[in-house]
C-alpha cells in the first residue's frame, strides 16, 4: 500500500523549521568509507532503491522532507536488506548546510537535485529548494572532481537552477541530453511517458589549484 502524503508541504512553514541533527554517516551504513551519492528530494525513494541495489560500491542517502515516505522508504531498503542505503527527513532548503554538517571530507560524490518542486507562482518563489545558500552548501561539501546532476521538465525553473550552479566558479557546466545514471525517477519516467521535454545540466567541481585549467576550459 503506498503512504498517503500531502502533495506539497511548504517548506516555511513553522513545522519545518525545526533544525536537524547533523547526519551521523558511522551510524547510517555497514561501510561509512564508501563514496556518498545524494538525492534531494528522494521523494517515495524509489530511484535510489534502485540505484543501491545496483551498485554496492557506494552508499545512498536520499533527503525529502515528507516525512511518512522517509519511513516507509526506510522500511523498504531494510525490506530488501541494503546496508549502503539510508533516507533522512531533512527540510533541505532551510537545513542543508546543519545537515551535512559532519559529513567527511572528500566522501560526497556526487549529488542529484530532480524535478524539485517548481513552486510556480512568484510569491512562492521564496519556498523553492535550490537557492544561493543551498549551491553553496552543495559545492562546500562536494569532492573534488565530484558531480551534481539537475534535472527538471519546468522550462523556467530549470533555468533559474542552472544559472545558480553556473555562477559558481569552481564548477564546470556539461550538458547533458540524458540521465548520466542507469536508473530514471519516477516523474521522470512519467514525464517521458508525455513525451514532454526535461532540461539536464552537470556540473562538475573543480580542484582549487586546477583554477587554470578551469579557465582555459571557459574560454
Ligand atoms: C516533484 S517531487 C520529485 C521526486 C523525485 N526526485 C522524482 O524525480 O521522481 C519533488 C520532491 O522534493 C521534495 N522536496 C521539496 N522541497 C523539499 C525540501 N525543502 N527539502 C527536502 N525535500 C523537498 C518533495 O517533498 C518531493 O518529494
Amino acid at each position: 500500500m503506498r503512504v498517503r502524503v500531502h502533495q506539497h508541504v511548504n517548506p516555511l512553514a513553522p513545522f519545518y523549521r525545526f533544525e536537524p541533527q547533523p547526519f551521523e554517516i558511522e551510524r547510517a551504513f555497514e561501510n561509512p568509507k564508501l563514496p556518498l551519492f545524494l538525492d534531494i528530494g528522494a521523494a517515495r525513494g524509489r530511484f535510489l532503491l534502485k540505484m543501491a541495489q545496483l551498485d554496492s560500491s557506494r552508499n545512498f542517502l536520499g533527503l525529502e522532507i515528507r516525512e511518512p515516505l522517509v519511513v516507509e522508504a526506510n522500511r523498504l531498503a531494510a525490506e530488501k536488506g541494503l546496508t549502503n542505503l539510508r533516507y533522512e527527513f531533512c527540510n533541505a532548503m532551510l537545513f542543508l548546510d546543519k545537515f551535512l554538517e559532519n559529513l567527511p571530507a572528500e566522501i560526497l560524490q556526487t549529488v542529484a537535485v530532480q524535478f524539485a518542486d517548481p513552486w510556480y507562482k512568484k510569491r512562492h518563489a521564496k519556498r523553492r529548494m535550490v537557492n544561493e545558500n543551498f549551491v553553496e552548501t552543495i559545492v562546500k561539501r562536494l569532492k573534488n572532481a565530484g558531480e551534481i546532476f539537475v534535472q527538471t521538465d519546468v522550462d523556467f525553473l530549470a533555468e533559474e537552477m542552472f544559472e545558480l550552479f553556473r555562477a559558481d566558479e569552481n564548477l564546470r557546466e556539461i550538458e547533458r541530453d540524458e540521465n548520466p545514471f542507469p536508473v530514471r525517477t519516477e516523474r521522470e519516467t512519467a514525464v517521458e511517458e508525455k513525451g514532454l521535454p526535461v532540461y539536464r545540466k552537470l556540473f562538475l567541481k573543480f580542484k582549487i589549484q586546477d583554477s587554470k585549467l578551469r579557465r582555459n576550459l571557459k574560454s
